[in-house]
């Protein structure tokens, strides 16, 4: 007999209770006739700005046009180089090569998998220009560090929030500290819209003024077209379901919380199983629950055979993508992010899934070893 399938997300439990309400949404954008740069946009950009307490926020198509953004308003480009993560997912790294800048890789601390700060000065020359810290699975970088760093070399920070909405770093939600930060509302983020969606906050009136021109053709008034700005706005449709979302994005973040902590409880000391870390100052928000085994492909496997459904955050690390071929980077160079792509496992986590499914995970988890 074939198990019950246990998916790795599932919109269901989030998005049945707000048919109504996102429904309504819609038909109000669907009436009032105007689908692109309206009131649903900017009512979101407020409320979006709002809760991660930074000033301004940019409504754009995407989370890779959102970084892409705000490195052309930081004034990011050939010549420059940039700090980026050598472990996170390949959209972080296409925004920063696609600047012309040459991009200079961080390997991870593997206990937060997230950037290594204490390894950030190693790699400045007098050419960095920026630093990318990507607050990968839902855990923020340490920004202490960061922010520290980037003073100290001026550099510029833009943080790639896409999988850490509502995740703090000692008390502070993310996407408030750089200059110029880059949230994606793909539908699996925490906050996800029906479709693609993105936004740049900043605390810079400049910044923001720059972003909402070339977001939108590089127009700085009606048939002035300041420069050669591109089309990437955040649309009416979307920006109104966003809304209603985002009142339950705490909610929803708790709910992952809980299930991450009996994850946590009933997996401890199971095999060669390796946890994921909290550093003492963050609050992680589980985008992901990640956990580390030498016998990945084999768990994987076994649990697919239960009908349990995983995945791998991410197998290849950028460097040995054939896209970065051409950056000459070597296998065995970033050995740390490697061995996190050869080890890492994401198990299924949404809000709504019952304590039972996370029990079913972790039985089947026990039986595998
Ligand atoms: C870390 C990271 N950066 C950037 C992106 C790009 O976002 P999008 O797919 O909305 O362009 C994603 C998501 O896909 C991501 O996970």
């Amino acid at each position: 007999m074939t198990p019950d399938p246990l998916p790795f997300l599932s919109f269901d439990a989030q998005h049945a209770p707000l048919r109504g309400e996102v429904l309504e949404a819609m038909a109000r954008v669907y009436d009032k006739s105007w689908y692109v740069m309206g009131g649903a946009l900017e009512a979101f950009e407020q409320a979006w700005a709002t809760f991660c307490g930074a000033p301004h926020c940019v409504g754009v198509g995407n989370g890779y046009d959102a970084l892409v953004i705000a490195l052309k308003v930081c004034g990011v480009g050939p010549g420059d180089e940039i700090l980026v993560p050598a472990h996170t997912y390949v959209a972080t790294w296409h925004a920063a090569a696609q600047t012309g800048a040459r991009l200079r890789p961080v390997e991870p601390d593997v206990a937060t998998m997230n950037l290594d700060t204490t390894q950030l000065r190693q790699h400045i020359t007098p050419r960095t220009k920026a630093i990318l810290p990507v607050h990968l699975y839902g855990q923020a970088c340490n920004m202490t560090d960061v922010m520290a760093f980037a003073r100290e070399h001026n550099l510029v920070v833009i943080e790639d929030n896409a999988q850490a909405h509502g995740a703090t770093w000692a008390g502070r939600r993310t996407a408030s500290f750089g200059h110029a930060n880059a949230t994606s509302f793909y539908p699996t983020k925490n906050l996800g819209a029906l479709g693609d969606g993105g936004a740049l906050t900043t605390a810079d009136a400049t910044l923001d003024g720059q972003a909402r021109q070339f977001r939108n053709y590089g127009f700085s008034a009606k048939n002035v077209c300041a420069e050669r700005g591109i089309n990437s706005r955040l649309d009416e449709l979307q920006a109104a379901v966003l809304k209603v979302k985002l009142q339950h994005l705490v909610q929803w973040n708790d709910a992952r919380r809980m299930l991450a902590r009996q994850y946590t409880a009933q997996l401890q000391a199971v095999g060669d199983i390796i946890l994921p870390e909290v550093h003492r100052e963050a609050e992680h928000v589980y985008h992901l629950f990640v956990i580390r085994t030498q016998r990945r492909d084999a768990l994987k496997e076994a649990l697919q055979k239960k009908g349990i459904e995983t995945m791998v955050h991410y197998p290849v690390p950028p460097h040995l993508q054939r896209a970065y071929e051409d950056f000459g980077f070597r296998k065995g160079e970033f050995p740390l992010a490697e061995q996190i792509a050869d080890t890492a496992l994401s198990l299924p986590l949404w809000p709504g899934m019952t304590e039972e499914m996370v029990m079913r995970v972790c039985d089947a988890v026990r039986g595998f070893y």
